[in-house]
């Protein structure tokens, strides 16, 4: 069997997203927070395929439960990136997989082929 090796690249504190908001932690990489949870999603809307802010650095989120497409206003859950409201009703962002230890993000960078990698990161 093959041994699995993943390099976990640190992100930043968790308290460097806004609790109930979000922070793009690298290009096309967006953390959303609510309180000790966190979750990462490719910063790019199912809609039209373009980030979901228009200024850099800035998100629109609603209690803290559902981000707002700046374009034309998809709104998705924090916890699943479902699309619960707008043109896109049903589409989901695209989930990346993060670990937070000690109010630390960490991104599982991969070990494996670019192949593995890509299932990782889908
Ligand atoms: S581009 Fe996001 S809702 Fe249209």
């Amino acid at each position: 069997m093959k041994p699995v090796t993943t390099n976990r690249t640190f992100l930043g504190g968790l308290t460097s997203v806004p609790d109930g908001g979000a922070k793009e932690v690298r290009e096309g990489l967006l953390i959303l927070r609510r309180g000790h949870d966190a979750w990462a999603y490719r910063n790019v809307c199912p809609h039209f395929s373009v980030p979901l802010n228009y200024e850099p650095d800035t998100f629109c989120t609603y209690e803290s439960r559902v981000l707002m497409c700046a374009h034309h206003s998809a709104m998705f859950r924090f916890e699943d990136g479902l699309c619960v409201d707008g043109p896109c009703s049903g589409a989901r962002l695209t989930p990346v997989a993060i670990t937070i230890h000690d109010n630390n993000i960490f991104i599982d960078e991969g070990g494996g082929s670019d192949d593995e990698n890509k299932k990782n990161c889908a």
